[in-house]
């Protein structure tokens, strides 16, 4: 029998009321505008609703995307007061003003979702044909401008493109980046608890990276050679393999994409590289500081999303379970964005500890993919009595559920809409 676990009305208005025409605000206050991939994932709950309306939350992103193929993490289609750090910050002059990073590129994911579970077959086909080319465009500014070695693996170079913005993970390579010495204010704390935000010392560091793309006018090539931020995210790699197996499963339903072979070949660079990412002792993958050359040894959420990917082996893929069969049961509410036996873990703080449950759903997909599906239902539970005691907020206290950061948010509400409701037919 099915259970009742949220009130539909309640996710779908969130969209709703989030809605600020052709694009939906990650929450009201917190983030004004067009966040990148809380916007693919969003679209995934407007598909329960109005699939019209999904399709146009894709188009409004790529409407933002830059001449080399980039896709800003934001698009700054408003006013920009209520946020900090806002266009004049960045400095990109693009002609939808936006910021010089871009974020997990999860669209082609979400895209094939829409086109696979569409009941308005025309509407479908048309819109793919239309974004098709700036999803290749976009795959193809990764692979390029981010691994111009071709090493199988692109990098990063700025917290938040990880989306993961005060991971752990990130600690070392971030105390290698100077402060910047200017002052500002923070918006974020007017609307969020500072103890479930990042502290001021990452802010200045996030800060000092923006003045350095700005100053070298985000040149491809400089970066690459000269920003003091230069990390292999686990988590990019594997949204951006998992994206490309889907972008090419979408190329081969459109008759007029032209070659791709590229793109298969980059699979493969993945594919071959992934092992120097293995981390046997944890038993899952590990980020890694090409600047300093070393491992960056927490285990985040992050680690085990080659599950969702698929480029995990079978030995790779036992260990992984065997993680999160214990790691799951370490906390109140699972999965903890990082383990609670680190030394870095903060139970409500944003990336070092809290739930998010958008993340639950990819690793959830990962582990049925993998035959782990009484792991995937464990999520799936922990990921239903989060909203189910506290609603839709940003993240989750991993101890005892309360709802943190932003409330009413598209993402989770999108997530209970797309996956965690029985009665809908996609999730
Ligand atoms: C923020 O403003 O906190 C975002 O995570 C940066 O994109």
């Amino acid at each position: 029998m099915k259970r009742k676990y949220f009130d539909r009305q309640v996710a779908a208005d969130i969209l709703r009321r989030n809605d600020f025409g052709g694009y939906t605000v990650p929450t009201h206050g917190l983030y004004p505008f067009q966040w990148s991939w809380d916007s693919a994932i969003t679209a995934l709950g407007w598909l329960q609703l109005d699939e019209a309306r999904a399709w146009q939350e894709v188009e409004t992103m790529f409407t933002g995307q830059w001449s080399n193929g980039m896709v800003p993490h934001i698009l700054f289609h408003g006013d920009t007061e209520s946020y900090f750090p806002g266009p004049d910050v960045w400095g990109t002059r693009q002609k939808i003003p936006s910021s010089a990073i871009s974020q997990p590129p999860i669209w082609a994911t979400a895209v094939r979702l829409l086109f696979e579970n569409t009941k308005d077959r025309a509407l479908a086909n048309e819109k793919l044909a239309s974004v098709l080319p700036n999803l290749l465009k976009y795959h193809r500014w990764w692979y390029r401008e981010r691994d111009p070695k071709n090493t199988g693996l692109v990098c990063s170079y700025h917290p938040w493109e990880s989306g993961m913005d005060n991971s752990p993970a990130w600690d070392a390579p971030l105390a290698n980046v100077p402060l910047i010495d200017w002052s500002y204010e923070r918006r974020d704390l007017n609307e969020v608890e500072s103890d479930q935000r990042p502290k001021k010392d990452e802010y200045d560091r996030y800060l000092y990276l923006v003045d350095f793309f700005k100053e070298c006018e985000f040149d491809s090539d400089y970066l690459y050679e000269n920003c003091p931020y230069k990390v292999l995210d686990i988590g990019i790699i594997s949204i951006l393999h998992r994206a490309s197996i889907d972008l090419l499963s979408l190329c081969a339903s459109s008759s007029s994409v032209g070659e791709t072979s590229d793109l298969e070949s980059n699979l493969n660079e993945t594919e071959k590289a992934i092992s120097s990412l293995w981390w046997p002792e944890k038993g899952c993958f590990a980020n890694y500081d090409l600047l300093a050359d070393t491992r960056l040894d927490e285990v985040t959420s992050a680690t085990v999303l080659p599950l969702f990917a698929n480029l995990a082996n079978a030995e790779q893929v036992t260990a992984m379970g065997d993680l999160l069969r214990t790691w799951i049961d370490k906390t109140g509410f699972a999965l903890s964005s990082t383990h609670p036996e680190s030394e870095s873990y903060e139970r409500k703080r944003y990336w070092r500890g809290p739930v998010w449950l958008h993340i639950n759903w990819m690793i959830a997909e990962g582990l049925v993919a993998n035959n782990l599906q009484e792991i995937a239902e464990n999520l799936k539970d922990s990921s239903r009595r989060c909203v189910q005691d506290a609603g839709f907020w940003e993240y989750f206290d991993s101890e005892n559920g309360t709802g943190c950061g932003g409330k009413n948010f598209s993402w989770t509400a999108a997530v209970g809409l797309h996956w965690l409701d029985d009665s809908n037919d996609t999730g």
